[in-house]
């Protein structure tokens, strides 16, 4: 049995709540879902107009500035991050510390982390100044890590970052340039990723923002609080679904199952067995990220020139799942997860990246909460409180 009494602190009740399913665990003034209509919007502006009108490093600076950057901040914005694409030579010596096989993402928390031991006289998180520089440190150095953690998969070389390019596009050579040849940059690539990584820019307290929170809640230094981030977007259930997709894409055509049989499979709860990329903590309706996603999917893989079947197993899937008495009855949609990868894919991204860009396109949201988090005075290091129910009181042995 459980004793209250001992339980009641300041507030005289603890709640008891797997998951945080009900419970808030902050006040934030960045991100706005509404999940039972479909709405996401950051900082007020639906997502819908920014995708049509904005950018990445536009949004990521709304997210964390509050408003709407003016074309000399965004300009001077754009410039800083360029300025600090560099990473020192001595990080790279960590590449090669970790096997050929390490998951992308494993070296991309590991990096950020290692990140941290350069600038540790620069990081006091209550140093407005220091917060400032490792913001742009982390959004430009971010990206160069993560596609080194790709040409490191493949077994090539790294490339220095071309400051001359844009974001996206300096990011996309470093992953698919080739030292010896010239790089050129496709327009359609540019703007899908641009639009890829915007949509995922943020998502107010979900797993790995929460992690953010809560690490940095302790007083730790950025570049500790976004790599523990990292690490909680990896888990199949979080940002890991965008790899997950495609393997279960993958396996049904391999496999020749049909679909209709998959999705029994998935309603009998077979061991293992879901729909990923379907259901959402927060979405009861469709995720207004994926309705962009699917639309940018046919429109990219066209302008590509990619035909890919997947694409096709994808939509007969998501069509057979919505008419399903199973997942009308849970109200399950497919989520910004499901479509991603196809696109991904035919950038020419493998699999295992997949997260990866997931991670660099939250970013921007990680470094504003934490900010948020951090400059907010009813901040308290995260703590919850538990409910016993191990054993009473007992005596060791001869005692
Ligand atoms: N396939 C089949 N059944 C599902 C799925 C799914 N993808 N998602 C939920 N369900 C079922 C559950 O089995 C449960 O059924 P029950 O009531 O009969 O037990 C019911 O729907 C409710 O699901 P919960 O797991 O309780 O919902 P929760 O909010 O805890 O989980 C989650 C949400 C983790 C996203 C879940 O829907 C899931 O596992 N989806 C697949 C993984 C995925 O796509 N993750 C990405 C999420 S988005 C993001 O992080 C970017």
């Amino acid at each position: 049995s459980i004793d209250v009494a001992s339980l009641t602190r300041q507030t005289g009740h603890t709640t008891l709540d797997y998951g945080f399913v009900n419970t808030a665990s902050t006040k934030s003034a960045i991100t706005y879902i509404d999940g039972d209509q479909g709405i996401l919007r950051y900082r007020g502006y639906p997502i819908e107009q920014l995708a049509k009108n904005s950018t990445y490093l536009e949004v990521a600076w709304l997210l964390i500035y509050g408003e709407l950057p003016s074309a000399s901040e965004l300009e001077s914005f754009d410039e800083r991050i360029r300025r600090h694409t560099l990473l020192h030579e001595d990080l790279k010596s960590l590449f090669s510390a970790l096997p050929p096989t390490a998951h992308p993402m494993s070296v991309l928390s590991a990096a950020t982390a290692a990140l941290s031991t350069y600038y540790e006289s620069e990081s006091d998180p209550h140093n407005p100044e220091h917060v400032e520089l490792n913001t742009v440190r982390m959004l430009a150095k971010l990206p160069v890590i993560a596609a080194y953690a790709h040409k490191k998969s493949i077994g090539q070389a790294f490339l220095y970052p071309d400051n001359k390019l844009s974001f996206v596009d300096n990011f996309l050579k470093l992953n698919f340039g080739v030292m010896s040849e010239t790089y050129e940059s496709n327009p359609v690539m540019t703007k899908a990723l641009d639009l890829l990584l915007m949509l995922h820019a943020d998502h107010e307290q979900n797993a790995s923002t929460s992690t953010v929170r809560l690490v940095g809640s302790t007083g730790a230094n950025q570049f500790a609080s976004i790599s523990a981030g990292i690490q909680a977007l990896s888990g199949p259930l979080h940002g890991g679904a965008n790899e997950a997709v495609l393997q279960m894409l993958g396996r049904i055509r391999d496999s020749g199952e049909s679909v209709e049989r998959f999705v029994e499979r998935v309603k009998n709860k077979e061991e293992g067995v879901k729909l990923m990329g379907f259901g959402h903590r927060v979405y009861k309706n469709y995720d207004p990220r994926a309705k962009l996603v699917k639309e940018a999917a046919d429109e990219v893989l066209e302008a590509l020139g990619v035909s890919d079947p997947l694409l096709d197993l994808a939509k007969e899937l998501e069509q057979i799942a919505l008419e399903d008495d199973y997942f009308k009855a849970r109200r399950l949609y497919p989520n910004v997860d499901f479509y991603t990868g196809v696109i991904y894919k035919a950038m020419g991204f493998p699999t295992r990246m997949f997260t990866v860009l997931f991670a660099i396109g939250r970013l921007p949201g990680w470094l504003a909460q934490w900010r948020e988090a951090i400059t907010d005075p009813q901040t308290k290091i995260g703590r919850p409180q538990q409910l016993y129910t191990g054993a009473a009181v007992r005596n060791y042995p001869g005692v």
